[in-house]
């Protein structure tokens, strides 16, 4: 198949949904990520993503809508998520209600709940409503490689097997968005993003954020969302990251390097002078460049060919919590506390 990466405007976002509406799947831009989107409530459509992927069956796709209205027949809509909608809808908020039959079981692998989100991106929200269908949209990147943030990144995966990229520039925030689960007492965030567990909290009294958003699951361990159990985000190097005061975390990185054969580093930027002619490059200067630039940096290392990543880490709070959670990822979980 040939793929086409067109720039968004209305007459691509118009073939776009056409597109979409004939049961294809296309790439487009979202605020997080790009996204590989399809008719959600079509079987076969939503099939394709899954081969276009390679993603595990196992692992259940987000609905994006246009407005909350589209969310009628699809979902319960509790009160907690109307508050959430109106505080941060469009916005990088996905949120896990229960489904209605008319949501088909491949789109949400089988589980009673369906993820659902409204993107804030004005090619997104123009493409779902073209099309006039909930789009079923994972981010579109082949599985276990870094979450795509340009329509280059998208066609370096995904050439060959979708029809159309829309290309509508570097997507702004870098990370995908917070996953809330609001089927249970308390929302409990499973995968944290832009919108942190304190901005939940403001809106509705209470946020709790699971266990598994900052260690490995356990042996055993129940994944409360299957994409937790799957290898993610992972360089083809060995990735460290190292937290802890500026001086000690350079210092430990410099004895790393300095023993290593091919090592790269990546760091805030008012570290980097003390890397002095080293390969170091740009984490950007607080948690938000960071989740911008994250997945940028991780394909440009697997393109370099290095075999060692040492890149210092965030706090993992508020903003920081989204990137160091993609980060502890790609690491395997390798985090050096110095
Ligand atoms: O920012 C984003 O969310 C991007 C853009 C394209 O919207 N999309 C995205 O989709 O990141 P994806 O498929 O890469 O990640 C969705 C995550 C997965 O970890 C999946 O397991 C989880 O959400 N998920 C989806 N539906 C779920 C459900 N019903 N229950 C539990 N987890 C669910
Ligand atoms: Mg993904």
């Amino acid at each position: 198949m040939n793929t086409l990466c067109l720039p968004a405007q209305e007459n691509t976002i118009h073939q776009a949904a056409q597109l979409i509406q004939q049961g294809q799947v296309v790439a487009f831009p979202t605020e997080t990520v790009y996204g590989l989107g399809a008719n959600a409530l079509d079987d076969q459509a939503v099939r394709s993503i899954f081969t276009a992927k390679e993603r595990p069956a196992d692992n259940p796709l987000i609905v994006h809508v246009a407005e909350e209205r589209q969310l009628d027949g699809l979902c319960e809509v509790t009160d907690t998520a109307r508050k959430l909608m109106a505080a941060y809808w469009p916005g990088p908020l996905t949120m896990l209600l229960y489904k209605t039959s008319q949501v088909p079981n491949v789109t949400t692998a089988g589980l009673p709940s369906v993820a659902v989100r409204c993107p804030n991106h004005p090619v997104a929200l123009a493409l779902l409503r073209a099309c006039q269908l909930p789009i079923a949209a994972p981010s579109a990147n082949r599985s276990g490689r870094p979450s795509p943030t340009t329509a280059a990144h998208v066609y370096e995966d995904m050439q060959g097997r979708i029809p159309l990229i829309l290309d509508g520039g570097p997507c702004q925030v870098g990370v995908e968005s917070t996953v809330v689960d609001l089927t249970g007492p308390v929302p409990c965030v499973l995968r944290p993003g832009a919108i942190t567990p304190e901005d939940i909290a403001a809106v509705v009294g209470d946020c709790a954020v699971a266990p598994s958003v900052m260690r490995p699951l356990k042996e055993g361990e129940h994944a409360p969302s299957p994409g937790m159990k799957h290898r993610h985000y992972a360089p083809k190097a060995k990735m460290t990251v190292f937290v802890g005061s500026n001086d000690q975390v350079a210092a430990e990185i410099i004895r790393r390097y300095d023993a290593a054969e091919n090592a790269v580093i990546l760091s805030h930027d008012d570290l980097l002078p003390a890397f002095g002619s080293r390969r170091a490059y740009s984490l950007g200067a607080n948690a938000a460049e960071g989740a911008h630039l994250l997945f940028q940096r991780l394909r440009e290392m697997d393109e370099l060919g290095c075999s060692l990543i040492l890149a210092q880490g965030w706090e993992a709070t508020g903003k920081g919590l989204a990137v160091m959670n993609r980060m502890a990822r790609a690491a395997a979980f390798d985090i050096v506390k110095v």
